[in-house]
């Protein structure tokens, strides 16, 4: 408990006019108005603490069964036009509140999630300032913290600009962490796994190059980032309901172990634009001492609002094949037609010389129709198959893409009935080449056209430089550009799954529409630089905190020679850990990202993509250690269907699977999906076995994981007599 425990009337009357002193002395005797105040979370794991320290300036403390996760650390906003929120504090009102309920999403990890915490509302008055107040409202729940600034309609405030947000994250120990370096415009590098003290040694090599990119020039990591204690606590720092702000990256003070909040700037250096009655982005911390509670937290998803559509009945959940991967390896097609590289889009590009290597052609999309439609998929998603993508790179163009003119060789309304004949869908591609300007101009065309044309999702990408030129990809005009469009693709009833995106902080629950992104290095690096074999075990616990992944995994030809491009590159998993994917990395759109030609050589293991649900009931984290393996079972929705992916790193694993999630009494075939004994990610990815068992709940799984392997199970409800020679397992 709080020692200063002391009420401070004299701080609540002077601020008031006479006339309320009643009043006040109503409030003030009901509430006690200390300059500490302390909660704890229901199940009483965690301690919150907020104080004023000299001259009022805010603090706040975290604890995990008493152990430190976040010493007294600063809280406040500095303003552009002077008198920041940032000191000469007094607190005015506090509040309680406990709230206990359940919500079901629209798709999801689970069909029903309780938001249960408790509640601190905390009042701050600048006396100074003509009694000017903001609030501070912090969240504890069983598994953590959540924090935001309010800032009230008041009299003399109604615009403001921030020129710097300085909550800080105070850590109480040189923790392990995996991180990527804090950037303006990329989140697709790869993780580093370090000491906090050891970020700013680090910090350059961490900053590969990446296609628009700004990196900030202080030590700094992005959120969601993931650490882990001496004693094993683990702490996930990110933000929830990112709206109408910046992101929030933190920059790091290695001597201090402090890190500070740094919000990305706009183009003329302004952080953020606010008009109250204005609130920030929540500051999460999930903290446990056991890593599989991180990644079954739904902290993130709680403190988002629910959806305003009153109409979510068109939002269902997509496994798609694409024209995609090829682009990438097979060194066969291109998204371009033509080989100009000068092209405005009033061109007649059916003029043009075809580079003949064009992948969005009537045959080869009838290709990936008709096999998406044998194998059960609901979608295809075809790139490349609008005018201007001869020079969409690397020019700041702002007129590049119209989103509504097809290649010569791509017949939309051909396409779109073939597509419907078969009972697929075809994903539109809105690549923007980050000109959000010109997007936005012709949004409401392009969904016309889709929905004129029979598309019910598009894929939408922010390769580039942003344009209004000067604007970021994390700043506060791209991140209301993003819920704009999901927003307003709402009222057309169409999905989005956003690439190079802002990373994700739970709006998936408020726009449910919003399907999926990427916001991560995802599939596509394996073809480039390549993804360590560590760097799926870790994206659940950094990026995946924050909402689905369209990490497009089910790559079976890992081996890239193959394709005798010269390229020398591979997949760095087996082809185990490729299925084990689908239940690890969630998400209700799930790609099968290779081409029909590798699937058709493995149909046997193509068999458990096919079966995988992507929505679901409920969802059971087995294993986990952030870097190293993660084990997840989850129930599909509305199903007797068992779905578990296993993974681990570069080292050799056994995987323990305990089927008890499974209703007891009942007898399940399993199908599991296993690496060969002989495999491994980089000698024999391709070596797998797959054998069928009966399981209860009961029942205990060991299997061993190759290098970089994984292991898949697929469970249904049936008995021995129903496949010859069933065994027990
Ligand atoms: C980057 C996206 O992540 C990738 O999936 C897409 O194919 C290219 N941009 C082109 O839009
Ligand atoms: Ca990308």
């Amino acid at each position: 408990m709080i020692a200063d425990k002391v009420l401070n009337k004299i701080h609540c009357r002077s601020f008031l006019s006479i006339k309320r002193l009643l009043v006040v002395i109503l409030v003030c005797g009901s509430i006690s108005l200390a300059e500490a105040q302390q909660i704890t979370s229901p199940n009483k794991n965690f301690s919150l603490t907020f104080s004023l320290k000299e001259n009022g300036v805010p603090f706040y403390e975290l604890t995990f069964k008493n152990k430190p996760v976040i010493k007294s650390s600063k809280l406040g906003l500095a303003t552009r036009q002077g008198g920041s929120f940032l000191d000469g504090f007094t607190v005015t009102d506090v509040k309680t509140t406990s709230i206990d309920e359940s919500w079901d999403p629209v798709l999801g990890e689970q069909k029903t999630i309780r938001n249960h915490y408790q509640e601190l509302l905390v009042t701050l008055t600048q006396q100074a300032q003509q009694g000017r107040f903001m609030r501070i409202r912090f969240r504890l729940f069983d598994d953590g913290l959540g924090f935001r600034y309010e800032f009230p309609m008041q009299k003399g405030l109604s615009y403001f600009i921030v020129k710097d947000e300085v909550t800080e994250f105070n850590l109480a120990g040189n923790h392990k962490i995996f991180w990527i370096p804090g950037d303006y415009d990329t989140n697709e590098y790869p993780y580093t796994t370090s000491t906090i003290a050891e970020i700013p040694s680090l910090q350059k090599k961490a900053t590969v190059p990446i296609t628009a990119q700004q990196p900030i020039k202080s030590p700094s990591v992005q959120t969601p980032c993931m650490m882990k204690s001496a004693d094993g606590l683990y702490i996930n720092i990110h933000e929830a309901a990112l709206i109408n702000y910046p992101a929030m990256d933190l920059e790091v003070d290695a001597a201090t172990l402090k890190m500070k909040t740094h919000l990305v700037p706009d183009a003329v250096g302004n952080l953020a634009y606010m008009q109250t009655n204005a609130q920030t982005p929540w500051r999460t911390i999930v903290v446990s001492d056991k890593a599989t509670d991180i990644l079954a937290s739904r902290l993130i998803l709680n403190l988002n609002e629910p959806t305003k559509y009153k109409d979510v009945s068109w939002i269902k959940p997509v496994k798609y094949m694409g024209v995609w991967w090829e682009y990438f390896v097979a060194g066969k097609s291109n998204w371009a037609y033509s080989t100009v590289n000068n092209v405005k889009l009033t061109d007649n590009f059916a003029a043009f010389p075809p580079s003949g290597h064009h992948g969005a052609t009537n045959e080869n999309v009838k290709e990936y129709i008709d096999f998406a439609s044998a194998n059960g998929f609901d979608a295809v998603l075809v790139e490349g198959w609008n005018v201007g993508w001869e020079d969409w790179i690397g020019n700041w163009k702002e007129e590049v893409f119209d989103f509504v003119t097809p290649y010569p060789d791509f017949d939309v309304k051909m396409l779109r009935e073939y597509a419907a004949s078969k009972g697929i869908k075809i994903i539109m591609h809105h690549e923007t080449s980050a000109a959000a300007t010109n997007y936005e101009r012709r949004l409401d065309r392009a969904f016309q056209f889709m929905v004129d044309n029979g598309y019910n999702a598009v894929k939408t990408g922010y390769v580039g430089d942003i344009i209004p030129r000067g604007e970021h990809h994390d700043g506060q005009w791209m991140v209301n550009h993003y819920i704009h469009v999901a927003d307003r693709a709402a009222d057309y009833k169409i999905m989005v799954n956003s690439h190079e995106a802002v990373r994700p902080t739970g709006l998936n629950r408020t726009y449910p529409n919003w399907i999926a992104q990427e916001s991560a290095r995802g599939t596509e690096f394996e073809a480039m630089a390549g993804l360590a074999p560590e760097h799926g075990t870790i994206l659940p616990f950094t990026r995946l905190m924050g909402g689905p992944m369209d990490y497009t995994p089910g790559i079976f030809q890992t081996d890239l020679s193959y394709y005798g491009t010269g390229s020398k590159q591979r997949v760095n998993t087996t082809l185990v850990k490729q299925l084990a994917y689908y239940v690890t990395m969630y998400s209700p759109l799930q790609m099968a990202a290779d081409m029909p030609e590798n699937y058709a050589r493995f149909p046997d293991a193509f068999q458990f993509i096919k079966d995988v649900a992507v929505d679901w009931d409920d969802t059971y984290v087995l294993e986990a250690e952030p870097g190293d393996y993660i084990t997840i079972a989850r129930k599909a929705k509305g199903k007797q269907e068992w779905y578990v992916g296993g993974i681990t790193d570069e080292n050799r694993r056994t995987a323990t699977i305990s089927f008890s999630f499974l209703p007891k009494g009942k007898s399940y075939i399993a199908t599991i999906y296993a690496d060969g004994t002989d495999a491994s990610y980089d000698k024999k990815p391709q070596s797998y076995t797959i054998r069928k068992v009966l399981v209860s709940s009961s029942s205990v799984l060991k299997q061993v994981l190759a290098s970089s392997g994984g292991v898949a199970v697929s469970i249904k409800e049936g008995t021995s007599g129903e496949i010859k020679g069933l065994k027990k397992l």
